[in-house]
């Protein structure tokens, strides 16, 4: 199953014809190229994990092309449980983030583990505020700059521009092409 993921997304179209990820992809919009920037970015935080300048650091972890998951990840502040009101700090993986919307533009599941953030602007603002819940002592300390909790303070522009390029992970021929259908499926 890991194997099924896109392969013809805006993001490979680009790839193939640039030197390198951080060139800018001629097929690309300025908010894509953008986005890119920022997803790639490491960024430069002051004394109170307040983001200064460079980018996002969503690279830090979901590296491309695959948009995997760093096996040294710990947590990343979301530590719910579904139904229970105590916290589970043992969620360090993610599925890759290609394919995260279908080729209709719509998300396929809600985000995270526990399926608490229900849309990608979600996702961004709880990485732009990463939030301080008491005990959790398995925060990825990427995450926890200076010991202060990620504060990315995000321009709208720049929340914009995230999504854009996370919109461009997603491929076609996955969802079109009956190779990839239920096998199960007489
Ligand atoms: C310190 C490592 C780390 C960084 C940095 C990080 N993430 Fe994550 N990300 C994770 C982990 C771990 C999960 C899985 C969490 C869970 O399931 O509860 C995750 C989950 C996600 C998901 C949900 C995937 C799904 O299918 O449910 C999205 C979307 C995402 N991250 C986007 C981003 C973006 C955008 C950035 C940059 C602003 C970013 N991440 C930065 C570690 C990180």
């Amino acid at each position: 199953m890991r194997s099924i993921q896109s392969f013809d997304s805006k993001y490979d179209v680009g790839r193939v014809s640039a030197p390198n990820d951080n060139a800018a992809f001629a097929n690309f919009s300025v908010l894509e190229n953008q986005g890119k920037n920022l997803f790639l970015g490491a960024p430069q935080f002051n004394a109170s994990g307040e983001r200064t300048g460079g980018g996002a650091g969503c690279q830090g972890c979901h590296r491309a092309p695959e948009f995997d998951i760093d096996p040294n990840s710990r947590n990343n502040g979301v530590v719910g449980i579904v139904g229970s009101t105590t916290v589970d700090l043992t969620n360090t993986r993610s599925p890759s983030l290609r394919d995260l919307l279908n080729a209709n533009g719509t998300l396929n599941s809600q985000a995270m583990h526990d399926g608490s953030l229900a849309t990608l602007e979600a996702v961004i603002n709880h990485y732009n505020a990463i939030p301080s819940t008491p005990g959790n002592t398995n925060l990825d300390p990427k995450l926890r700059p200076q010991g202060q909790f990620q504060k990315l303070l995000l321009a709208q522009n720049e929340k914009d521009a995230l999504v854009a390029f996370l919109k461009t992970l997603t491929g076609t021929n996955i969802y079109t092409d009956e190779k990839w259908s239920d096998p199960f499926t007489p």
